[in-house]
């Protein structure tokens, strides 16, 4: 593989799962965030993950030790320079991300690929960004990165084949079973899955079932892993309500329409595990409770 250096744009939850699962595979990585706390918040969370795979006997220390060596991190973009490949996981907006791929267009190899892991916004409009838009890429993870087992890759109108081919080379290296989208709002997973999310929220608005009755349900009735409510506080309301957002405005569909409830939601500061609280309450002691304010 002609890849070796990686450079992640984000490392919230999405960038430091991304910077994990490269650098466990063998390839140096470098994290870059504007929030320095946040940069040393991902390594922290890396640490205990790779201490939990030594528990379960899944690494031992020394590679342990050396995937945490092939990690590093940054607070200057211009770091990117000398990386094959790049991977913007920032905030699902739209102007973040335009602000960012301008600056990767300066600093960047000409030969590197660059990527997105936006999981709505269009691929061929963020490309259209770069002087050779044909080396622009969606590279779309699912969470948590380390464990789940797919990307879905994006061809945006101009996307060369030779960059597509790479991002399916780099995926396939990090473990990953690749699919190929178009680049229509959602993609493929996403697009099914939004719909079925956003009426989990109108069930609990209606109070059709609890909290834990709407997430058992789907557990056991449909044999998903997590039910819809607890996904949606692990991916973060923000991120969905982002999300839809943009497919209702693109698609007009009434069913992707957001939940007025996600918006109060955003609006409390109710944005899922990474507040503590979202559809459930987040305790120290790591057990749950339905939030009681969702209810009243
Ligand atoms: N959360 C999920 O389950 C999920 C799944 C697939 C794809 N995605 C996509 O991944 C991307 C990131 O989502 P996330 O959940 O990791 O969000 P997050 O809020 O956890 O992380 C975003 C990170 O971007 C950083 N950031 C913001 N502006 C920046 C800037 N200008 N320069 C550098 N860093 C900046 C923030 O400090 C933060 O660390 C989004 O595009 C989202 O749609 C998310």
């Amino acid at each position: 593989m002609n890849i070796k250096k990686i450079f992640v744009v984000g490392a919230g939850f999405m960038g430091s799962g991304i910077v994990e699962n490269t650098a466990v595979k063998g390839l140096n990585v470098t994290a870059y965030d504007i929030s320095q706390s946040q940069l040393e918040k991902s390594m922290k969370t890396i640490d205990k993950n790779l201490k939990k795979a030594v528990e379960k006997g899944k690494m031992n220390e020394s590679e342990k030790k050396n995937a945490l060596s092939r990690i590093s991190c940054t607070t200057h973009i211009s770091d990117c320079k000398d990386s094959d490949v790049i991977i913007e996981a920032v905030a699902e907006n739209k102007e973040i991300k335009t602000n960012i791929m301008k600056k990767l267009e300066s600093y960047a190899k000409k030969d590197a690929i660059i990527a997105s892991n936006t999981s709505s916004i269009s691929i061929t409009a963020l490309g259209n960004i770069f002087k050779n838009p044909e080396r622009f890429v969606g590279m779309h993870f699912f969470s948590p990165v380390p464990k789940m087992p797919l990307m879905e890759i994006v061809r945006g109108y101009q996307t060369s084949d030779q960059a597509l081919s790479k991002a399916k080379i780099l995926g396939e290296f990090m473990g990953k079973s690749c699919i190929i989208a178009h680049d229509e709002p959602g993609f493929i997973v996403n697009r099914m899955l939004i719909p079925m999310l956003n009426e989990a929220c109108i069930l609990v608005e209606r109070k059709i079932g609890t909290i834990e009755e709407i997430d058992r349900g789907v557990k056991l009735g449909l044999h998903h892993p997590m039910g819809p409510l607890e996904l949606m506080d692990m991916i973060g309301i923000d991120v969905e309500l982002a999300v839809m957002q943009v497919l209702h405005e693109e698609i007009g569909d009434p069913k992707y329409r957001p939940a007025v409830s996600l918006r109060r939601m955003v609006d409390s500061g109710f944005l899922g595990r990474k507040t503590g609280i979202g559809f459930y309450i987040y305790h120290e002691d790591g057990t749950k409770t339905p939030n009681t304010y969702l209810l009243r």
